[in-house]
């Protein structure tokens, strides 16, 4: 099949891309590079540097290679940040998918993956989330996604030959499990990438963001899943796309680990001690979100492989300790072969959720 990928330079749409090629399909990826870097781009994919809202080089490259599905990675998917920055959110996610659907239309490309999340749930009534859980987002990074749903709900009422499957992620964790490809966030402000960058010495300690939640251990639980896991979702959802459809399916391993948990595991994996600073809660963090995840293991036959934490730490801290500068670092090796030379880019590694949402 020939898909096109949307954020394919980005930590999660690199890895996907890089799975399509290896099934032999024709993969073409558009990325603005805002956020990804172009050597994590499969080389065996074609790469086109073109913004979401350029309708009309989204419509030439999808007639030009004939594309007959599209994977929607790009997007900004910081929520601290989309507090400070609203607008940005709504433009670039949500008004940035518009442009993408018109050229779909305009092309005739009829088959669309989406890549949403748990954050369109905001805070839950109940746990676990699942697929009838209420949709209300307590910020714009979950509002932007959740209007795309809405949108993709009333397109396949008027389109019946538009199907489409939404995938709502939760914690997306773990690099590619041979260390070729990885997460390059500038600044990381996810839980495990900033506990390796503490185990590398690149920080001098892990904040704790509140240790006094109503858990076991006082500490935030979340669902982790493992970025091959959401790329094999990924497939499976492409073939669960039928026309006049439009489906909507979380994608968590259905239970989680307390940030205390995870801070263990890697102490384990690494075998490096972690200094750690308990700091305030954030505002508007729940306490737990984890997903309920039958519908897409009943329906689309979904199995992840990752399953244990120290598992999807592992494979994040082989990418890390080898790529300590990420996609800056020399050895690129897509089985095995880099494409082309990354920007580059400065990278502040002890930059603040704050600073960085300041920005
Ligand atoms: N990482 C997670 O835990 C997580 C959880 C839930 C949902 N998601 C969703 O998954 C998707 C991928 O996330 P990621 O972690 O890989 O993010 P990422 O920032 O690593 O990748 C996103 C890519 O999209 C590109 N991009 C952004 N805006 C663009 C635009 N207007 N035009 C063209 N390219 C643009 C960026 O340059 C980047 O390469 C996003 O839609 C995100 O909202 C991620």
């Amino acid at each position: 099949m020939r898909i096109l990928v949307t954020g394919g330079a980005g930590y999660i749409g690199s890895h996907c891309v890089r799975q399509l090629v290896q099934d032999g399909q024709d993969v073409v990826v558009i990325d603005n590079l805002s956020r990804g870097h172009r050597n994590a781009v499969h080389r065996d994919a074609a790469f086109y540097q073109i913004d979401l809202t350029d309708t009309k080089q989204l419509t030439a490259v999808m007639r030009e290679h004939e594309v007959e599905a599209v994977m929607h990675f790009a997007a900004l998917s910081y929520v601290c940040e989309s507090v400070r920055h609203p607008r940005r959110y709504l433009q670039n996610n949500t008004a940035g998918t518009i442009h993408l659907l018109e050229a779909m239309e305009v092309a005739g490309v009829k088959r669309f993956v989406f890549s949403s999340t748990c954050s369109t749930y905001g805070i839950p009534e109940r746990l676990p989330l699942d697929e009838q859980s209420p949709q209300r987002p307590c910020n714009p990074y979950g509002q932007s996604k959740l209007l795309v749903e809405k949108l993709l709900r009333d397109l396949v009422q008027a389109d019946p030959s538009f199907g489409c499957v939404a995938l709502r992620y939760f914690n997306v964790a773990g690099c590619s499990a041979d260390g070729a490809l990885g997460e390059d966030h500038d600044p990381h402000l996810r839980v495990i990438p900033i506990l390796l960058e503490t185990a590398l010495g690149q920080r001098e300690s892990f904040t704790v963001n509140g240790d006094d939640f109503p858990t076991p251990d006082g500490t935030c639980i979340r669902d982790y899943i493992h970025v091959d896991d959401i790329c094999s979702a990924h497939r499976l959802a492409l073939d669960g796309a039928r026309p006049g459809e439009a489906k909507f399916f979380n994608v968590g391993l259905g239970h989680g680990y307390s940030v205390n948990e995870v801070i263990s595991s890697v102490r384990r994996v690494t075998q490096k001690a972690i200094p750690v600073v308990i700091g305030p809660r954030r505002a508007g963090d729940p306490a737990e979100l984890f997903a309920n995840s039958h519908r897409i293991r009943t329906e689309l036959g979904w199995v992840p492989r990752f399953t244990q934490l120290d598992d999807i730490v592992e494979t994040a801290w082989r990418w890390f300790r080898t790529h300590p500068e990420g996609y800056r670092s020399r050895h690129i090796n897509h089985d095995a072969g880099p494409s082309r030379s990354a920007p580059v880019r400065q990278m502040d590694a002890n930059l603040s959720e704050q600073q960085f949402a300041a920005r």
